[in-house]
């Protein structure tokens, strides 16, 4: 089990209900940081909780569904320690954590249907970081993410 923080803005909103309710199925605790409904909104404002309970390891993965997922995904990867992947198939949700390890997912729910979601989620959740040389590239997002933070290194 895992805690697991959502967001999405009105484009997402519906995907992200779905997606919580299928996880919480699975047995994993879900940190809801809305939209609740299809108001429009601005999707920064819904990536940015999300990506700092995950950077401040309060909640273990991010889940953040917007029209596309980019604009999301854009917004959590200004965040330090979190790596955002915007994910289209299930193969691109495996590498993402296999390669990258990914600790933030970013869904379009405009580009992709239900069941593809959830089919992404569970790869996603499932696949294991593949350590090794990957791990050497890693560390070097890391060092970049070091090198242009503030002088508290990117804490608030
Ligand atoms: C909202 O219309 C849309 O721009 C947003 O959901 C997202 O796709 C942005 O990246």
């Amino acid at each position: 089990m895992s805690v697991i923080a959502l967001g999405a803005d009105h484009a997402g909103w519906q995907l992200k209900e779905d997606l919580k309710a299928w996880l919480v199925t699975q047995g994993h605790q879900v940190l809801d940081f809305g939209t609740h409904g299809s108001d429009s909104v601005d999707y920064p404002d819904y990536a940015l909780p999300v990506a700092e309970s995950v950077a401040a390891a309060k909640a273990d993965r991010g889940v953040l569904v917007c029209g596309t997922g980019l604009g999301m995904s854009m917004t959590a990867n200004k965040v330090p320690r979190v790596r955002a992947a915007a994910c289209g198939d299930p193969l691109a949700a495996r590498l993402s954590r296999e390669h990258n390890d990914a600790n933030v997912l970013a869904l379009g729910a405009r580009l992709v249907a239900r069941d593809t979601a959830i089919e992404i989620l569970q790869t996603w959740l499932e696949t294991a970081f593949a350590g090794g040389r990957h791990a050497r590239r890693i560390g070097k997002i890391t060092e970049l993410e070091q090198r242009t933070a503030g002088p508290n290194g990117g804490r608030r």
